[in-house]
């Protein structure tokens, strides 16, 4: 057995899910990640097939990834796996959804693009105002009542936004799974921030998103040739300059433990910090 394909718990849902899964924010997006220009739906096609052919069994995506794109995608390439997969969608708390009735009919619309009856985990993406986490919270566990969702999460939470949500759901019976946030070596604010550490304590899967710094801790891009699009205002030349070091030392390590990668190190990184990572792929 790889280890990619070793199994480990999804919070204490009693889900079991690969210690590496793949997001799927890509599949279809085309502002942020320029898909129809270098990548169309036959490389995503070939990324979830061959991610699944290694055993890969938990995949991300939302109901806002390409505007319903990526879930669409997800749920016509599971359709042409007999694998077991673990599913996870996200809702966007948009200021303009306020009630039961708004998040139900975002499940049920989500549900509809990936031809499934119930999804593996439902996310709620942000805490954005005005509704409380433990309205989304309840909300969440209705849906696990009502058999929409095996088990349910939330992302981009801060501690006392978690805690809420795990209270209120606790007091349902039902275990918060995870939350998904951003963790990757040039980004530890939950480490500083007693966010991993509450996890921990609580038995809340870590899903660190953007795990390979949205391509950076690749090693691809440098000065020479920086990233392009939205991505190359987020990390300048000079932003590139300043992580060589570390990129140098990150092959260095890969050197030394078999011939890995970079990106295999970023990933390794985070799964040692007892984080399941969700590295974005867009092709093979
Ligand atoms: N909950 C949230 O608010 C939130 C926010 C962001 C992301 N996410 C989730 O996290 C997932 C991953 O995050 P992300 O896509 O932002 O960033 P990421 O995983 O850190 O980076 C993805 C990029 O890394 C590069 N890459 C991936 N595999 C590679 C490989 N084997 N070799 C070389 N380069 C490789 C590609 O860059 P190029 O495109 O340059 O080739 C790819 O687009 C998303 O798909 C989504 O599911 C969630």
């Amino acid at each position: 057995m790889s280890p990619i394909q070793e199994l480990v718990p999804l919070g204490k849902t009693g889900i079991q899910v690969t210690q590496l899964g793949v997001g799927a924010m890509s599949w279809g997006d085309r502002m942020m990640w320029g898909y129809g220009r270098g990548y169309q739906e036959e490389d995503v096609r070939q990324a979830f097939e061959t991610s699944v052919a290694e055993g890969i069994n938990f995949f991300d995506t939302a109901e806002v990834y390409g505007s319903g794109t990526s879930e669409r995608f997800l749920g016509r390439f599971r359709a042409s796996v007999s694998a077991p997969l673990v599913v996870a969608t996200k809702f966007m708390p948009f200021p303009w959804r306020l009630t039961h009735a708004a998040i139900q009919r975002a499940l049920r619309n989500s549900l509809k693009r990936l031809e499934l009856e119930s999804v593996d985990l439902y996310q709620v993406h942000w805490p954005f105002p005005p509704v409380p986490v433990e309205r989304w919270a309840n909300a969440l566990a209705d849906f696990v009542e009502a058999g929409l969702a095996r088990a349910v999460g939330v992302s981009n939470y801060n501690e006392d936004q978690m805690r809420r949500a795990n209270a209120t759901l606790a007091r349902r019976g039902i275990p918060l799974a995870s939350n998904q946030v951003i963790y990757h070596l040039l980004d530890r604010r939950v480490e500083r921030n007693g966010l991993l550490k509450a996890c921990q304590e609580l038995g809340i899967t870590l899903i660190a998103y953007s795990p390979l710094g949205q391509g950076v801790l690749t090693g691809k891009y440098t000065p020479e040739k920086p990233l392009s699009g939205i991505r190359s205002r987020l990390y300048s030349r000079s932003f590139l300059e300043k992580i060589q070091p570390l990129i140098r030392q990150m092959r260095e390590v890969g050197r030394e433990h078999g011939g890995k990668t970079a990106a295999q190190v970023a990933l390794n990184w985070c799964i040692c910090k007892g984080a399941l990572p969700i590295p974005g792929a867009k092709n093979e």
